[in-house]
């Protein structure tokens, strides 16, 4: 499964992009909010300049023709640039018709595997069911995975990957890798809590204790034999 980072932010990204895990970037129009003063092409396009994978930017439009036109419009400002659409109607009809332009998709605020599946048969490129929402709302987000999963698998010409988002905490990743997602999409925090363990700190702590008294050790003993 792949990591993509689901911020707007250029900071975390930067960072992020130095521990050489990521694959793609997730932006949307909240996310986008959250960076005050920022412009959205010129973050997009820095991002492009950061991460060398899928970046999502997000329509805001409600009807097919304004998605389809801001789609055209950001996906010439980087190869890499793909266009989130939300699960509506209007949204499948742009997909549509931006996949047959060879403009890829992310059809976004899934949250049952029929929208899953006909942005699919829209040819959406990745489909992102929203797992922290559903588990939100006392249902199985992770189960949600598990279904789109398995009607994707019995039907081989879908070729669209499923992208895990709404993630909140490190076993959403877990498990959404098991549960058959190719990209889980997670925030900042989310990825450092993922390496973050006690008995890695208590572990390097004594390794580096170990160490410092090996050397004051050996110092003593070069210095009694000098
Ligand atoms: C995905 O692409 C979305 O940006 C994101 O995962 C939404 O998550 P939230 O439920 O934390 O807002």
């Amino acid at each position: 499964m792949k990591i993509y980072l689901d911020t707007a932010n250029l900071g975390e990204i930067r960072e992020a992009a130095r521990w050489g895990i990521l694959s793609g970037v997730t932006t949307n129009p909240s996310l986008m909010a959250q960076e005050e003063g920022a412009d959205f092409e010129d973050t997009i396009r820095t991002i492009c300049g950061l991460v060398d994978g899928p970046i999502s930017a997000e329509t805001v439009s409600e009807d097919a023709d304004g998605m389809v036109a801001e789609g055209v419009e950001f996906a010439a400002w980087h190869p890499n640039v793909i266009i989130k659409v939300p699960a509506t109607l209007q949204g499948l009809e742009a997909v549509s018709r931006l996949a047959r332009r060879g403009i890829r998709c992310n059809v976004t605020l899934i949250f049952n595997t029929n929208q899953a599946l006909m942005a699919a048969l829209a040819g959406a490129f990745v489909v992102s069911p929203f797992i922290g929402r559903v588990d939100d709302m006392s249902y199985d987000g992770m189960e949600l995975i598990r279904e789109i999963a398995a009607v994707f698998d019995q039907n081989p010409e879908i070729r669209t990957q499923i992208l895990a988002a709404s993630i909140r905490h490190p076993r959403h990743v877990t498990e959404s890798a098991l549960a058959g997602a190719h990209i889980a999409t997670c925030p900042f925090g989310v990825l450092k809590k993922c390496m973050k363990h006690p008995l890695t700190d208590l572990g390097m702590a004594s390794f580096l204790a170990d160490w410092r008294k090996r050397e004051a050790r050996m110092a003593l003993a070069a210095a009694t034999a000098g």
